[in-house]
């Protein structure tokens, strides 16, 4: 009786074989066969793919990456570019980016010829693609730990700009690393974080955050700042704000202003 469990499972491996090794034998005789049914099936799938691909395909594909990257404040700093430009002026000369997929923000602001820029990636390089792993090999985009301090001196950009990483510190390391920010920085330090409710960065990634985001409110984050020591820029905000209506830009992300030490 308790063999027979064995018996089917030989016969299917047998079974399994057979026609591999019939069609090695015989494949002249049954490739005519063997390419009409071929033909049938690829028929099939190609009407099966033009029927539900493209419509549901895309619908379907959508939501779903939109779900897994969640929102991203690194490309919010992207599209608030030409704001930022508008509200800091020349103080967009000198750069600093800090945040994850930074070598996106640096890429893009390369592209001004007015502009040097450097960035800093907070977790680590391992997925970054060849373009970004060639701004590291330059020396323009490092990792490096934004709890501990920044290889930088005071004031050795004009304007420092920090996207989703501040989410993922606790205020244990935000009162170690924002004054750093504020250190290096000459004309402020810009930050973006994400509102609380929307949905982060993928779970995947939570190894390489080391903890889930913190989304914190703007009533927090002022009562921090304030508590800290760290002073709102209302120039910066205000002129951040018209050059936003000006321009039709409303940002997913809170945007804060702070002033840099002197
Ligand atoms: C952070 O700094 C503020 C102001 O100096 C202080 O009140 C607070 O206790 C600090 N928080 C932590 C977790 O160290
Ligand atoms: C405040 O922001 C303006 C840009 O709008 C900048 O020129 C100025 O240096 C900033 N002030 C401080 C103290 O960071």
């Amino acid at each position: 009786m308790s063999r027979r469990p064995v018996n089917p499972a030989r016969r299917l491996g047998d079974s399994g074989s057979i026609p591999l090794v019939g069609s090695a034998h015989s494949k002249s005789r049954s490739s005519p066969v063997l390419s009409v049914v071929l033909l049938v099936v690829g028929a099939v799938l190609l009407i099966g793919y033009l029927y539900s691909g493209p419509g549901k395909g895309t619908s379907d594909n959508e939501p779903l990456s939109k779900l897994e990257v969640g929102v991203s404040c690194t490309l919010e700093v992207q599209k608030a570019l030409p704001v930022l430009k508008k509200a800091y002026g020349d103080s967009m000369h000198k750069v600093l980016h800090v945040g994850p997929e930074t070598c996106s923000v640096v890429f893009k602001l390369l592209k001004d010829e007015d502009t040097e820029v450097w960035g800093i990636e907070p977790y680590d390089l391992d997925d970054a693609d060849a373009n970004c792993r060639s701004l590291v090999r330059k020396g323009i985009v490092r990792a490096a730990d934004i709890k501990f301090p920044l290889p930088y001196r005071a004031k050795s950009f004009s304007l420092v700009i920090v996207s989703d990483a501040v989410d993922y510190l606790s205020p244990k390391y935000l009162n170690k690393t924002l004054p750093e920010l504020a250190r290096v920085s000459a004309d402020g330090v810009v930050i973006f974080a994400g509102h609380p409710g929307q949905r982060r960065a993928k779970v995947a990634e939570l190894s390489k955050f080391g903890r889930p985001a913190k989304l914190r409110s703007s009533t927090w984050w002022i009562r921090y700042f304030l508590q800290s020591s760290l002073e709102e820029n209302e120039t910066a905000t205000k002129k951040f704000e018209q050059a936003s209506l000006k321009r039709n830009y409303k940002s997913t992300c809170q945007v804060f202003h702070l002033k840099s030490h002197h």
